[in-house]
C-alpha cells in the first residue's frame, strides 16, 4: 500500500546519467505527473540525455544551481511541488581527489539549501504534514568505506567510514538528511546504491572509458591489477528502486539497493572486450589485447558490496537487470 503519491517532482540533476534516466523511466510510468528538472548543465551533464522523452509537454527544464535556495523556493511555490528527488552532485572519485571544493560546495552546501529550501516552503509556509511532500536523497555505497574479500556486504547500520572526498561529502549530505528528518520533521528517504550502469553514462566513468579505449583502438586502462569489486546495478532497476521508495518507504527511513552483481574491473573489462569483438570485432586481434595496468588511485577502496534484503523484504523491490544485456545496451548506445 501507497505511503505517499507524488504529483509533481522537483528531480535534480536530471541532465545527468542517473537522473535523465529517471525522468525517461518516470514518464513512462506516471505520464501524468509534472516534473521540474533542475540542473546547473556541469561538464558531466547533457541534454542529449533528455531527447525522446515519453511527455515533453510534461517535463520543465531550469537550467540553476542547487546552491540557489531563492530559486528552489520559487519552484516549489510556481509549480507546488510536493516532491524533491535529489541526484544532482559532484560524482566522479579521480575529480574529487583532483579538486575537493567542488564537492564539499555541491555536494554538502547544495544538498543543505535544497533541505532548507523544502522546509521553509513546504513546513513553514504551507503547513503540510509528512504524508502531503517527499525529499528523496540519492546516496551511494561508498559511504560506508571499503570491504575485504570475506566481509559481509554493508547494510543500512554499517557504520559510515568514507575514504575519499567523494564518499565523505556524500557522507555529510546524507547525515544533513538525517538531521533535517530528526530536527524538523521534514519527510525524507534516502536511497545508497551500488555501481549504476546503463545507457546515459558519462564517458568519464569505468565502462564507457573501456568502451571508449576499444572503439579508438587504445590501451584500456586498468587501476592496480584490476582486482577492485564493485556491485553493478542497471540503472533501470536503480529508477524502479527510488519509485518504491518514494510510493511505499517510510519516511526517516534509508534503503540500500544494489545489483547482487559482484564483479572485478578486470573481469568486467574482459566481459566488454568480449561483447565487443562479437558486436564490432577489430580488424586484427582481440580487443583483451588492448588491456593495460596503470598506476592505482590514491585511497582507493578494495570492494563495495550491497546488502538489499531490507528493500527488497519491506518494498518488494528487486534487482532484474542480467548483466551481459545491460553492458550490450551501453555498448550500443555508445556506438
Ligand atoms: N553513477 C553511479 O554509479 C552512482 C552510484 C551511487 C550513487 N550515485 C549518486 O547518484 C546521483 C547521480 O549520479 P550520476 O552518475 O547521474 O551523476 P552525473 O555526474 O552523471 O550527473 C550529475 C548531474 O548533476 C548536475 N549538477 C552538478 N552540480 C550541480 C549543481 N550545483 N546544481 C544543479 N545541478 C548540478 C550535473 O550538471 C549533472 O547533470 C549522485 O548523487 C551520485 O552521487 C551515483
Amino acid at each position: 500500500m501507497a505511503n505517499f503519491s507524488p504529483k509533481k517532482l522537483l528531480v535534480t540533476g536530471g541532465a545527468g546519467f542517473i537522473g535523465a534516466n529517471f525522468i525517461h523511466y518516470w514518464q513512462q510510468q506516471y505520464p501524468e505527473q509534472l516534473i521540474v528538472n533542475l540542473d546547473a548543465l556541469t561538464y558531466a551533464s547533457s541534454l542529449k540525455n533528455l531527447e525522446n522523452l515519453p511527455c515533453p509537454e510534461q517535463h520543465i527544464f531550469v537550467q540553476g544551481d542547487i546552491n540557489d535556495q531563492a530559486l528552489i523556493e520559487q519552484l516549489l511555490r510556481t509549480y507546488e511541488l510536493d516532491t524533491v528527488v535529489h541526484f544532482a552532485a559532484e560524482s566522479h572519485v579521480d575529480n574529487s581527489i583532483k579538486d575537493p571544493a567542488v564537492f564539499v560546495k555541491t555536494n554538502v552546501l547544495g544538498t543543505y539549501t535544497l533541505l532548507e529550501a523544502a522546509r521553509k516552503v513546504w513546513l513553514t509556509e504551507k503547513n503540510w504534514q509528512a504524508q502531503q511532500c517527499r525529499f528523496h536523497h540519492i546516496s551511494t555505497d561508498e559511504v560506508y568505506g571499503t570491504l575485504g574479500r570475506d566481509d559481509l556486504p554493508f547494510t543500512e547500520t554499517t557504520k559510515y567510514a568514507p575514504n575519499s572526498p567523494y564518499s565523505a561529502s556524500k557522507a555529510g549530505s546524507d547525515h544533513l538528511v538525517r538531521a533535517y528528518f530528526h530536527t524538523y520533521g521534514l519527510p525524507t528517504t534516502l536511497s545508497n546504491c551500488s555501481n549504476n550502469y546503463g545507457p546515459r553514462m558519462h564517458g568519464e566513468k569505468f565502462i564507457p572509458t573501456v568502451i571508449r579505449a576499444c572503439l579508438n583502438e587504445q590501451p584500456i586502462p586498468i587501476y592496480g591489477d584490476g582486482t577492485n569489486i564493485r556491485d553493478w546495478l542497471y540503472v533501470d532497476d536503480h529508477c524502479r528502486a527510488v519509485a518504491a521508495i518514494l510510493y511505499r518507504g517510510k519516511t526517516g527511513e534509508t534503503y540500500n539497493v544494489g545489483g547482487h552483481n559482484e564483479l572485478d574491473n578486470l573481469t568486467l573489462a574482459q566481459r566488454l572486450c568480449g561483447l565487443l569483438d562479437a558486436i564490432k570485432p577489430r580488424a586484427q586481434g582481440r580487443y583483451i589485447d588492448l588491456l593495460t595496468f596503470v598506476t592505482d588511485r590514491p585511497g582507493h577502496d578494495w570492494r563495495y558490496a550491497i546488502d538489499s534484503s531490507k528493500i527488497q523484504r519491506e518494498l518488494g523491490w528487486q534487482a532484474q537487470g542480467v548483466m551481459d544485456l545491460g553492458l550490450q545496451r551501453v555498448i550500443e548506445w555508445f556506438l
